[in-house]
């Protein structure tokens, strides 16, 4: 099974990954995207399963005929902006070499199996995270979606049109989400709660309600030498003051919260800024601190504001409130995957297509233990023997489910 698992690896490995820094650049809808989409399709044909598009753009390959009650695992092959090799590839590696382990033991699912491979799950091209399973569940509308541009102004659609995919079908699609009787997605842990516990593979008991909203604070754009400080309208002074208000309210509501994106227009040495854009990531283990704490940097970036002559546009991007995914297929699975005793059952403030899914079907998670936590950066990684580990504990979960109705 380490055979499989690291020629599909070092197949996957290539495509998108940037040769300075290591980090990997891989978004929705670019030649790079499609040269994975190409490698994924080859992989799941070499293995006689059948492959389709939803409407969505997402890939879904099936052993067997496509059916309903169907066992479905699967992750994403997108990437953030210079991420880790492991947050997305490893559940989709870990689930077809988990098909080659059920192969290779003579197990025959008694429900149809099916891998799926979801479209922008991070949001890194487009700025709406967990894109595809949100589009197949209706959580988001077909017309947002395909409104929703990037950083060069293109939209979905167009950019989906230009994959040669057809824009004009996107939206809810119940009669695929009916086939899913059960979902399981294994992922890389982006933390350390499996490395302090010293357990290879966990479960997903929870997901943290969490959020982005974007911040427009715009002033007056003028000239850094002549323009006295008195007579300036300067945003980024609001906006500095709003990122340490972030840490502060974080902090109080025993919460995390992250300024990561930043657009400066005209972003020139010699010249005050017109208008900064940033956007706010918050998590936090409760709906209510979440909010909470998102109020509170708003309020001080509201009072930042009007002290510098400056004015300030909010919205919330997205917002995804906690999710608990089904105890008894947690502990079903615990118990599966964790030989002598129970893996651990851990909550997790890293977003997932598997905890969209939970609004509509069963559906719980895996997590490989990450030995430093480090995840949305090149350094991310898991062992070798923790990546087996994986596939393992994968391929007795399937074969579990796959046996037997949830
Ligand atoms: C995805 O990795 C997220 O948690 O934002
Ligand atoms: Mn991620
Ligand atoms: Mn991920």
């Amino acid at each position: 099974m380490s055979d499989t698992f690291d020629r599909l690896w070092a197949g996957l490995a290539p495509l998108g990954r940037d040769r300075t820094t290591g980090g990997y650049q891989r978004y929705s809808w670019t030649p790079v995207d499609a040269e994975i989409r190409t490698w994924f399709t080859a992989e799941a044909h070499a293995r006689n399963m059948t492959v389709e598009t939803d409407r969505n753009g997402n890939l879904w390959a099936w052993l067997g005929e496509p059916g309903p009650d169907a066992v479905v695992t699967g992750s994403h092959l997108d990437s953030v902006p210079n991420g880790g090799a492991f947050d997305g590839p490893l559940g989709v590696v870990s689930a077809l070499a988990a098909v080659d382990e059920l192969n290779r033991r003579g197990l025959r699912p008694t429900r149809p199996l099916a891998v799926v491979v979801f479209v922008e799950e991070e949001g890194a091209r487009f700025g709406v995270p967990r894109l595809g399973s949100r589009l197949l569940t209706g959580a988001i509308t077909a017309e947002r979606a395909r409104g929703l541009t990037d950083e060069g102004g293109v939209t979905w659609a167009r950019a989906m049109a230009d994959a040669g995919l057809d824009p004009d079908h996107l939206g809810a699609d119940p009669e695929r989400l009916a086939r899913i009787g059960v979902f399981v997605e294994l992922h890389i842990e982006q933390g350390r709660s499996l490395a302090r516990l010293g357990a290879p593979v966990g479960v997903a008991g929870t997901v943290w309600p969490h959020g982005r909203w974007r911040m427009d604070f715009s002033g007056q754009a003028d000239h850094a030498g002549t323009t006295r400080i008195a007579d300036r309208n300067d945003p980024m002074l609001p906006f500095a003051e709003t990122v340490t208000a972030v840490r502060r309210a974080a902090v109080e509501h025993g919460a995390v919260a992250t300024v990561g994106r930043v657009w400066l227009t005209p972003n020139n040495s010699n010249s005050i800024p017109s208008r900064v854009r940033a956007w706010l990531d918050a998590r936090a283990p409760g709906e209510a601190a979440l909010r909470s704490l998102v109020d509170s940097v708003d309020l001080a970036a509201r009072l930042a504001a009007a002290e510098h002559g400056v004015t300030l546009a909010s919205f919330q991007e997205s917002f995804f409130p906690k999710v608990a995914f089904p105890e008894e297929l947690c502990d079903r699975l615990a118990a599966v995957v964790g030989g002598d005793s129970p893996a651990p059952v851990m909550s997790t403030g890293a977003g997932h297509d598997a905890a969209i899914l939970a609004s509509a079907v069963p559906a719980t998670m895996l997590f490989v233990r990450n030995p430093t936590g480090i995840s949305h950066a090149p350094e991310e990684r898991a062992d070798p023997a923790d990546c087996y580990a994986g596939v393992t504990a994968l391929t007795e979960a399937l074969a579990d489910l796959t046996a037997a109705k949830v």
